[in-house]
């Protein structure tokens, strides 16, 4: 059986905001890798390391105190990238110069290739210029022995260079964006060539590996329950462990009155009927739409939804005969340590909802098969399972539901209505072959009416909002260009097709400043 991790990468992050871009295009050469604070780096150094990667970060060199790589990953005799501010780094920590500067360059630039470098496999020959994108302050004054050239631009005279003997690497630029078009080759050099991985990280691997890491994990009388959103991550992680300890497993579905049309059925029929995957299904809207009659303010919102999940998830827990395990869909982005640069702790913008209160109110120990996964990979390993690509390709879908789609109160009937526009936004979404390339698209309807007129008479309705972000990973997020005539076309559809709805608008509001969803 191949090892997905027989073979490792380690990036030290020094807090840039793009560390996880990094690792995302290491894992998509084929590589697994793992992310640690450059202050618990020490521990992370291994024998199975094949290489380290040092990250961008918001400090300069030149700062008292400012943050350095544990000196021993430059004796370990493996390949290390240092970029943008890791390469400041390598340059201080081995006997070179590197200091803040005042000409800092941002955007856009294109470097010569100075010298062949095996770095640069696939991108421009010496002589030529790559296009890159640069974002840095600091400046090299004096190279340390050993290392030279190998490219430049007119701002950056050191943009790029190496000591192809210890095969230590720098670069000013940042490969891991989009921006720089052939970044994605420089860092499989890197990892596949220098380092001399050879891409056991596939997710058919992965899931023999983690097939029998939980059957390990659970033993084999242990029993887990899992909570079913009817999202990918949930249903990866529930089919996953059913491959692995089959009837051991029970799932529960919480109806929350909050979901999509048609969702509760879907996801009781793909598991039930198609996995045989022993579910509970709890309808509990009434008890849920009952609690949050009258409650507009969204946290209380979020709040409320999250204890009533945790009380109906532990009775149905209960009534299934109890379990010593809790399964969850956590990802790697959720599990990350990332660096702050001012080292405060970050302010809660919304609580998530999650089953985070049951373990320890039931005593079961977690299984996270996903812990190592990020949403893409995800999905690969939902496809490795045989889920189906309409299941796996599905757009996030909150906790809190369509809850946190309704601005104000809630009831029943605006619930009808949201759920009525949703289904034609997404249904026109489906036929104009947009799904896939929109990373969530949903209508939001307002607590707002306006005045309208509709044959020959004065209507006086909700306004519907509509949404629709492109993403990598939620965390940021851009307004989905939809040409003019398709938004027409949806509200048009809206308002003749649903009660209760006479306008409908656009959010073109990024993240940030906005968030994604609405509350
Ligand atoms: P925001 O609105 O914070 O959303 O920009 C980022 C992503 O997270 C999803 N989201 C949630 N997912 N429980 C979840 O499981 C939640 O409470 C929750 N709130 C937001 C949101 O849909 C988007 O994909």
């Amino acid at each position: 059986m191949t090892d997905p991790h027989a073979e490792r990468i380690l990036i030290i992050d020094f807090g840039s905001q793009v560390t996880q871009l990094i690792a995302r295009r290491i894992r998509e050469a084929g590589v697994f890798c793992e992310i640690v604070p450059f202050d618990k780096a020490a521990e992370a150094l291994g024998d199975d390391l094949k290489g380290v990667i040092l990250s961008g970060g918001p400090c300069s060199v030149g700062d008292e105190g400012s943050p350095r790589a544990p000196q021993a990953v430059f004796d370990l005799g493996v390949p290390v990238l240092g970029i943008c501010y890791g390469q400041m780094c390598m340059v201080a920590q081995l006997g070179g110069e590197a200091s803040g500067s005042t000409e800092r360059e941002f955007g856009r630039a294109f470097v010569e290739v100075k010298n062949a470098s095996p770095l640069f496999a696939g991108l421009a020959a010496p002589g030529q210029t790559e296009e890159v994108w640069m974002s840095h302050g600091d400046r090299v004054t004096a190279l340390p022995d050993g290392f030279e050239i190998i490219g430049a631009s007119p701002n950056a005279p050191y943009a790029a260079f190496a000591d192809e003997i210890r095969r230590f690497y720098g670069v000013m630029f940042h490969p891991e964006v989009v921006h720089t078009p052939r970044g994605a080759t420089l860092l499989t050099n890197f990892v596949r060539t220098i380092c001399g991985c050879s891409g056991q990280w596939t997710m058919a691997a992965y899931r023999d590996e983690k097939i029998a890491a939980i059957r390990e994990q659970v033993g084999p009388e242990g029993r887990v329950i899992c909570g079913l959103s009817g999202g990918v991550d949930s249903s990866v992680a529930a089919v996953l462990i059913h491959e692995a300890i089959g009837e051991r497993l029970t799932c529960v579905f919480v109806d929350t009155g909050m979901m999509r049309a048609g969702e509760a059925e879907e996801v009781v029929t793909l598991f039930r009927d198609h996995y045989n995957i022993p579910l509970v299904a709890r309808d509990a809207s009434n008890m849920f739409i009952d609690a949050l009659a009258g409650v507009s303010d969204p946290e209380t919102k979020r709040k409320t939804i999250g204890r009533l999940f945790i009380d109906v998830f532990d009775e149905e827990a209960t009534n299934a005969g109890g379990a010593d395990f809790l399964a969850q869909g956590t990802l790697y982005p959720d599990v990350i340590e990332s660096v702050s640069a001012t080292g405060g702790p970050s302010v809660t913008i919304k609580s998530h909802h999650n089953v985070g209160g049951l373990p320890e109110r039931m005593k079961m120990k977690l299984v996270e098969p996903l812990r190592e996964l990020f949403k893409d990979e995800v999905r690969a390993l939902g496809r490795e399972l045989g889920l189906p690509d309409t299941f796996v390709g599905r757009h996030p879908f909150p906790g809190p539901g369509l809850a946190i789609r309704l601005p104000g109160d809630i009831t029943r009937e605006k619930l009808d209505i949201l759920r009525a526009a949703d289904t034609i936004y997404l249904d026109e979404i489906r036929k104009a072959e947009l799904y896939d390339t929109i990373w969530q698209a949903f209508a939001v309807l307002l607590p707002v009416k306006t005045v309208g007129v509709m044959g020959d008479g004065r209507t006086y309705d909700h306004v519907c909002a509509l949404r629709a972000v492109t993403s990598t990973d939620g965390m940021t997020a851009d307004y989905f260009p939809f040409p003019h005539d398709f938004l027409g076309r949806v509200a048009t559809r809206i308002i003749n097709e649903v009660n209760g709805i006479n306008r409908v608008v656009y959010d073109i509001t990024s993240k940030p400043p906005g968030t994604i969803e609405w509350e």
